[in-house]
């Protein structure tokens, strides 16, 4: 397969110059946002940005706006050598990873110029006032259910840093994961509601053959809980399967998968069956909805979720 060398950016100036001569020179952006420590999934999510256009931007940010105080932040997975690998050799390789330091630092921080990768002051740079961050982008009702609920910050965090990462790459296109569903659904709201002038695309989820989503936590798991985590993805097949042959009554689809993904060990966050825009729980299926689950297998935090449409 061909590979190409990606050029690396670390400078938001000269990320945005470098996609404005590309456009006045014909060609098309896509931009697909990760966290990196990338996996199949986030290469899906590239080779569907090339449907879409001729030159792929790719961003590596850890984004601590996105994480609470309790959450770890600095034992988030990272490897950048391996991603920079990956990225070359996807389709014909991307052509940018972006990759800043401190998204959050202006200069006027006291506590140190914003290059070091010093995850604990990164954490500090969205809470600490002298780094003088203080503009938020929220979503207010898409971002209150499903994940919202137990990550308060966390849709904020991302429409924010999402806005910024837009601002700066200022793509054409851009790509999300549908494994986090709400998380694409509040970024195409956005992108609407601020008249952002990009198209959002949701990319379908990648699955390991045994059933379960790809994840960049899925590496937490232990042998154990990553067998136990089957349950999620049997537990949505079952009532997906059972939804397309008529049970429309979402109780009595929900509490079966509940039983089984606890039974197996995990600890249920939510599971709810949600109309696909509203992202709003429904009792009984009468339209396109999708069936969202986040649970706990040991310290790891697994979502996942299946579309379900009926005739
Ligand atoms: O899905 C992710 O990896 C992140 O939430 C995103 C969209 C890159 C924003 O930090």
């Amino acid at each position: 397969m061909a590979s190409k060398e990606p050029i690396i950016i670390t400078e938001k100036d000269e990320m945005r110059k470098w996609t404005r001569t590309m456009r006045a020179q014909g060609h098309t952006i896509g931009f697909v946002p990760t966290m990196g420590y990338l996996h199949e999934g986030h290469l899906s999510l590239i080779q569907e940005a090339y449907k879409h256009a001729d030159i792929i931007v790719v961003s590596i940010y850890v984004n601590p706006g996105q994480f609470s105080p309790n959450e770890d932040l600095s034992t988030y997975p990272s490897d950048f050598e391996g991603d920079f690998q990956k990225l070359k050799s996807v389709g014909n390789g991307v052509d940018v990873v972006f990759c800043p330091n401190n998204l959050y630092d202006y200069g006027n921080s006291q506590t140190g110029n914003g290059s070091e990768r010093n995850q604990e002051k990164v954490v500090s740079c969205v809470e600490d006032k002298r780094m003088g961050h203080e503009t938020w982008v929220r979503v207010e009702n898409l971002e209150k259910g499903l994940c919202g609920k137990s990550r308060p910050v966390f849709f904020r965090g991302v429409a924010t840093v999402v806005t910024k990462l837009f601002n700066i790459v200022e793509p054409d296109v851009a790509v999300f994961g549908k494994k986090d569903y709400q998380q694409w659904k509040i970024i195409q709201r956005m992108v609407r509601d601020l008249d952002f002038g990009i198209t959002v695309i949701g990319s379908e989820i990648v699955r390991e053959v045994d059933g379960l989503a790809m994840s960049s936590r899925n590496v937490k798991l232990s042998p154990e809980n990553r067998q136990r985590a089957l349950s999620i993805s049997r537990a949505l097949s079952i009532s997906k399967f059972q939804a397309e042959k008529g049970q429309v009554n979402c109780r009595e689809l929900i509490n079966p998968a509940i039983q089984l993904i606890s039974e197996a060990g995990g600890t249920v966050d939510y599971a709810e069956i949600v109309e696909q825009e509203s992202l709003e729980p429904v009792e009984t299926i009468e339209r396109p909805v999708v069936f969202c689950v986040a649970a706990w297998f040991g310290e790891v935090r697994l979502v996942d979720n299946m579309e379900i449409r009926i005739n």
